[in-house]
């Protein structure tokens, strides 16, 4: 069924375990990420980037289809809008029935990201609706900024508290859309941030991080784990055999199909190294 955020994020910070937060571009990765899910009998989190709300050009029909699909899952399934910068596309996702919302003011001044994740806390706590907002810029995709930022422990705490947060991201050393799994988390840092923060710690960039790195980060105090790119490649990877194999294809099913197939299984095996 469809979950609220803090409903599954509360015991698996409680448990140190991993949540695993997978992004969905088309209906097939939203039906792969829950049937991976299923797979390994734990809650996960479809989420929808504000870039492929653009992508689809509105968030409705895809919007839709995913709380369709969490709704009929047998695991508790949060459906999510990740790294919103336009409160406007918050107030769809709340009115369309999205069980948490993050909103991205990480590049607005200091001041400004706090009054707008407030406004954002407010009307959304209203619906019963979690937010996870940003602190430090995490990076990747635009160039502009480097792996290297940090945030640091007491902007955090200062953050959260200020806000009201449900949930927070932070910078500790991941960039997003990495292809090459090389990362290099700071663990030390993730533990002094878990120990100055209330709320769950959120790990955006977790493609480029190997997997044994990720248990070592979901250990150090890391919860909700935020894997979009990887996934990409597995189901990209996957529609490219199955197309080099047979020339003649034509039929969308053949290859989407393959692909979601591929996918549910790597989401199963990540949900599984994350909650053990
Ligand atoms: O918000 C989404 C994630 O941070 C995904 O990043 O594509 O580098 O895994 P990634
Ligand atoms: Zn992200």
């Amino acid at each position: 069924p469809r979950a609220a955020l803090t409903d599954v994020l509360a015991p698996a910070q409680q448990g140190r375990r991993g949540l695993g937060a997978f992004n969905v571009i088309q209906i097939e990765h939203a039906e792969a990420i829950v049937a991976g899910a299923e797979g390994a009998g734990r809650p996960t989190v479809l989420q929808l980037s504000e870039n492929a709300v653009r992508y689809h050009g509105a968030l409705a029909p895809i919007g839709r289809a995913m709380l369709e699909i969490a709704d009929a899952a047998d695991v508790p399934v949060v459906v999510h809008l990740d790294h919103a910068t336009d409160v406007g596309l918050v107030e769809q996702a709340l009115a369309l029935g999205f069980t948490s919302v993050m909103f991205d003011g990480s590049t607005l001044p200091v001041e400004e990201n706090l009054s707008a994740t407030r406004g954002v806390v407010e009307r959304a706590h209203a619906l019963g609706v979690s937010v996870e907002a940003e602190i430090g810029e995490i990076g990747g995709k635009d160039g502009v900024h480097a792996p290297g930022v940090r945030t640091r422990p007491e902007d955090a705490a200062r953050f959260v508290e200020a806000t009201g947060i449900d949930a927070v991201a932070v910078a500790v050393g991941s960039s997003h859309a990495m292809t090459s799994r090389t990362a290099q988390l700071d663990l030390e840092l993730i533990g002094v941030i878990r120990d100055s923060v209330p709320v769950p710690l959120v790990l955006h960039g977790s493609s480029g991080v190997p997997d044994d790195h990720l248990r070592e980060a979901v250990a150090a105090g890391m919860t909700k784990i935020n894997i979009s790119t990887h996934l990409n490649g597995t189901f990209t990877g996957r529609v490219r055999e199955v197309l080099a194999a047979d020339p003649a294809l034509v039929d969308p099913r053949k290859y989407l199909g393959a692909a979601r197939t591929a996918t549910a299984q790597e989401v199963e095996r990540l949900v599984r190294l994350l909650a053990e």
